[in-house]
This record gives structure tokens, C-alpha cells and sequence, in this order.
């Protein structure tokens, strides 16, 4: 195989309690790329659709997350990539992971899988260094391995992935605005208080239950974040009026979707996740602020191959 086509997905990283450690993959939104084998050494960008990024392999996340890739392999040769993206930058689902987790996952499948998962989420990582000024993964573990990811430790990296309960929905309202990851990474504290932590890792662990056990009810009492949200929801506009709207209409709970703007919430069901949206949308079209909306399944697989 010379050349791959690949669906990166949208992501939801944090999901309330876990900042910088939880993370999911969406099915219904996601760019695609199309990679190539080269002879020429190194990475070049030959085309960049969709979203007005930089193509200099140096500034580009996927040109990075390549270029460390290339650096652990044998391969004398290079990769040519085409990137089209649906996701917008600054939007919160994790733009920059889709790019820089595509390329990797590609570059490895055209030179026959000699990197594991979770080495292509090392490399990804390069990506969102660049993007963020931190090496974060809990947009790129779920984008490379589907579903929920739990980061259990960055150094030494362990990523574990949790299942699902089959009826589980995201509905993902984006307010048309930019944040960008780094900017609202830096009005967060450093320091917490042991009362809150106390709180947070509660949640974190009824999460995972819920998820393990197919618990709608633990899922949504555990979404729940004391020490990101209310700082960082102060940059998004009517977040806690779509809040109430969405719990209000069924959702099991809402929250920031990674650095926001975007706001994520999950339901039971499609039927609830539609109806949510509706909800959500209706607080935006009030106070005139344009939006996009994404009804989406939980993402299983993760990356996928389009040839
Ligand atoms: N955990 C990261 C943050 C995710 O919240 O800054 C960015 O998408």
C-alpha cells in the first residue's frame, strides 16, 4: 500500500472531572487525510482544506507528530499528506488531535504497523505540543484508540481504554467563537485545594464505574468538574443557561468539551441526544449566537481506514 485515506475523529477531552486524563471519540464528525509514501526524506503538507492552518511541515501538528514518528523508524523514505478539515481550530473537539493523530496512524499503516498504540499516541503528543504548549493526550488516546480513554499516568505513559453502555450519545453545541487551548489553559490555577481534589477524583472514579457497569444514572452524577469549569466557563458565552436547557430536556450531564467554546453533554439514547440539542440550540438562536451542532455516537474504533 502506497497511499491511505483516512477519518480522523472529532474528540471530547476533560468530560468534566478529568482534566488533562479522560477523553472520547465521536463518530458523526471528523476530518479525513490522505497519505502518501515517498522517496524524498521528511514530511510535507501538499494540501490543507477547510480551515486556514499553517502548511510549514514546523508548524503544522500533523507535520510534527510525523516528523517524530519518521525519527524512531528505519524508513529512508517520506510522507506527503493532504489534510481536509471538518473540525474547526479553537472549537474544542479537539481539532489538532485529528490532524496530528491521522497522520501518524496513517505513516504507520503504510509502513506495516511497526508502532503500537500507544507509541502512536506518544507521537501524537508532539502534535498537540505544538498546538497547546502542552503534550497532553486526552484528545489523541481517544482519536488512536476509539471509544473512552483514561490516562492513568504521562510518565511513564499509560493509557487505559473503558467501554461504553451502547445507548450512550454525545450532542456537542460549538458557539461560533475561538478559544484557543493555550490561551485557556493559561487563567487556570496551579493549585488546587485538597477539598476539591477530594471532590474531582470522586467523580473521576464514579465515571469510570458508570462506564464500566452501563450506568446512565452514575455517569451523569459524575459529571460533575469543580476546579476547570467554573473558571473556564466564563469565557463562553450563555454556558450556564445551555447547561440548565440541556438538563433540563434529559441530558444525564454537561459540561466544557476540552478547552471549549464547545459545551458536550450525554443522553440515553438518540432520541434524548436530539432533543437536548434542540434544547441547547434554542438558548443560542435567543440570544443571537451562531452555532454548530453535532449529534454523535460514541466512536469505537477510533481512526479509520477509508481506502
Ligand atoms: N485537557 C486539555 C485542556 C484539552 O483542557 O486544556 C484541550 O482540548
Amino acid at each position: 500500500m502506497e497511499t491511505i485515506k483516512v477519518f480522523c475523529p472529532a474528540t471530547i477531552a476533560n468530560i468534566s472531572c478529568g482534566f488533562d486524563v479522560l477523553g472520547v471519540a465521536l463518530d458523526a464528525v471528523g476530518d479525513e487525510m490522505i497519505v502518501r509514501k515517498v522517496s524524498q526524506k521528511g514530511i510535507t503538507i501538499t494540501k490543507l482544506e477547510g480551515q486556514d492552518l499553517p502548511m510549514e511541515t514546523l508548524k503544522n501538528v500533523a507535520g510534527v507528530a510525523g516528523l517524530a514518528f519518521l525519527e524512531e523508524t528505519e524508513y529512508k523514505g517520506g510522507f506527503e499528506i493532504e489534510i481536509y478539515k471538518n473540525i474547526k481550530a479553537g472549537s474544542g473537539i479537539g481539532s489538532s488531535a485529528a490532524s496530528s493523530t491521522g497522520a501518524v496512524w496513517a505513516m504507520n499503516e503504510l509502513l506495516g504497523k511497526p508502532f503500537s498504540t500507544l507509541e502512536l499516541v506518544k507521537f501524537a503528543m508532539e502534535g498537540e505540543r505544538l498546538a497547546s504548549g502542552v503534550a497532553h493526550a486526552d484528545n489523541v488516546a481517544p482519536a488512536l484508540f476509539g471509544g473512552f480513554t483514561l490516562v492513568r499516568s504521562y510518565d511513564p505513559l499509560d493509557v487505559i481504554p473503558i467501554p461504553s453502555p451502547s445507548e450512550l450519545y454525545a450532542t456537542v453545541i460549538h458557539p461560533q467563537i475561538e478559544v484557543k487551548t493555550s490561551d485557556s489553559r493559561k487563567i487556570l490555577k496551579t493549585n488546587i485545594t485538597l477539598a476539591d481534589g477530594i471532590k474531582q477524583w470522586g467523580n473521576v472514579g464514579g465515571l469510570v464505574a458508570g462506564l464500566f457497569t452501563d450506568d446512565y444514572d452514575l455517569i451523569g452524577r459524575s459529571l460533575v468538574d469543580h476546579i476547570v469549569e467554573p473558571i473556564r466557563s466564563i469565557l463562553i458565552p450563555g454556558f450556564n443557561e445551555v447547561k440548565s436547557a440541556a438538563i433540563g430536556a434529559g441530558a444525564l450531564g454537561c459540561g466544557i468539551s476540552g478547552s471549549g467554546p464547545s459545551i458536550f453533554t450525554f443522553g440515553k439514547g438518540e432520541t434524548t441526544a436530539q432533543k437536548v440539542g434542540e434544547a441547547m440550540k434554542e438558548v443560542y438562536q435567543n440570544i443571537g449566537i451562531d452555532y454548530e451542532i453535532h449529534v454523535s455516537k460514541i466512536n469505537h474504533t477510533g481512526i479509520k481506514n477509508l481506502n
